[in-house]
Parts: C-alpha cells; structure tokens; sequence
C-alpha cells in the first residue's frame, strides 16, 4: 500500500512538471510576430505613386508610409502623401499647362508667379511645402541638430531650447491652416515664423522671408486621425522625426547662395 502510495505521489509530480514544460513550450512558440512587420503590407508603397502628366512629379519618400510610428501614423501618412500631396502635385502639372509657366523652376514660380493666380499659388505651394516637409523627416531621427547648424541656431536664437520654443508658438499660433518655418533671410540669418494654407517663404509679402530648410505642416489633414484637435501633441511629437542631417545640408546649400549674392 505504501509502494502505491509513493508511486502516485511520483506519477502526479511527473505529470505536473511535464504538462509544465509543455505549456512553457506553447508560450515561445505563441511569440507574435514585431508590429513593423504584421502593418507593413497594410499601406500601399509610396514609390507607386505617380502624378498624371506633366512636369512635376511625385519623387516619393525615402521611408515607409508607418516608418514614422508612433509619432505620425502611416495611415494618416499614406493619405497626405499618395491623396492630398498628390493632388497638389497633379493640379500644379494642370495649372501651368500650355502656359510659359512650364518652362520656369518651381522656385521660380514661387517667387515671381502672379500672386493673384490662386491655382498656382495654392498648388506650387502644396507641391513645394509638402516636398519639404517629407525630406526633412525620417524613422531614427530626431535630436538635435550638430555641427554648423548647431553654432548658427545658437548664435540666431540663444540656445536650441529658444529656437524650438519659437517654433512650437509659430507652429501653434498658426490659425487655421498653414506652415511652420526655419529659413535662412537674405543676410543669412536663421528665421522662425508661419504662413497661411500653401503660402511659402519664397512668395513675395510673405510674413516670413527667406531660403526654407525647415517646414512643418499644420493642416489638419496631416494630424487629425491621430491626434484630433491636439495640435500641440503632434507639433512635439514632429522634433522625434526631424532628420538634422538633412536639415543641416539644406542650410549649408542655401547659405552658399546667401554668399554669392
Ligand atoms: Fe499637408
């Protein structure tokens, strides 16, 4: 009786610590697989993208439309881009059709087109802005800037804490729709400051004026799936996706202009 005893405890602890095993076992093998993978077929490529006709073309982004997570989401990203950016993009093409337009830089239609022309106005500037505003993000980003920037945001602004102050109030401050700027002036200084719906620093009797290397979009197309009507939250979550790099080679660009004026 004893034996039989012993030999049940033995076979139930057995069983115990096999069924154990086993269960440990099912939770590796249930690992789920990383979210960038599971959403990576849910968004189209942005490569696929094509405008319809005509000078200007989509140049595509040089990132997934979800590469910006958490801080811009890909299906709000893949809308701006392949809907509202590529409609700025095809109506520019349209506007300047047969028109001497068409043989001008897009800068210079921005400078020196005719204010009064609405098409163009609204769609040089949508096509330009939003151009930017792809370029100067990326994933891994964010930061500060190093370098030669660095030095010219701290001898224009004080410090970076002050420039990205100034930013975030332009950014915010901005009614209704519109963009934040970073742009060099004529004389080289670096410059924060807004402008309404597609207007651009380019543009004559702009509020602010100059060479942009820093474009933030605050339409609501480009936050509200996300963040709704909290604009604030994703004007800061923007400085996570900020590719200085980028940000730094456009200043130098732009200044060896300023010097050969
Ligand atoms: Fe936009």
């Amino acid at each position: 009786m004893k034996k039989q005893k012993i030999f049940l405890l033995a076979f139930a602890f057995l069983t115990l610590f096999s069924c154990r095993q086993k269960n440990n076992l099912e939770e590796v093998i249930q690992i789920p697989e990383p979210e960038a993978q599971e959403t990576q077929s849910v968004y189209g490529n942005p490569a696929e993208v094509k405008a319809e006709k005509g000078k200007f073309k989509m140049r595509g982004l040089t990132y997934a439309y979800n590469a910006l997570e958490p801080y811009i989401d890909g299906k709000t990203m893949e809308l701006h881009y392949s809907r509202h950016h590529l409609s700025y993009c095809n109506n520019l093409n349209k506007a300047i059709a047969g028109t001497d337009y068409e043989k001008w830089s897009l800068e210079d239609i921005l400078k020196s087109s005719d204010p009064n022309n609405m098409e163009i106005r609204n769609n040089a500037g949508g096509y330009y802005n939003h151009n930017l505003y792809w370029e100067v993000m990326g994933p891994k980003a964010g930061g500060q800037p190093k370098d030669s920037l660095a030095l010219a945001i701290n001898r224009d602004f004080g410090s970076y804490d002050a420039f990205k102050a100034q930013f975030v109030e332009a950014a915010g401050k901005q009614f209704g729709s519109g963009w934040a700027w970073l742009v060099i002036d004529k004389t080289g200084k670096l410059v924060v400051g807004s402008t309404q719906n597609q207007d651009n620093p380019l543009m004559p009797d702009m509020p602010v004026k100059g060479m942009p290397i820093l474009a933030l979009d605050v339409w609501e197309h480009a936050y509200y799936l996300k963040y709704q009507n909290k604009r604030g939250e994703y004007i800061s979550a923007f400085f996570n996706v900020v590719n200085w790099n980028v940000v730094e080679k456009k200043y130098l660009d732009a200044m060896k202009r300023v010097v050969k004026q």
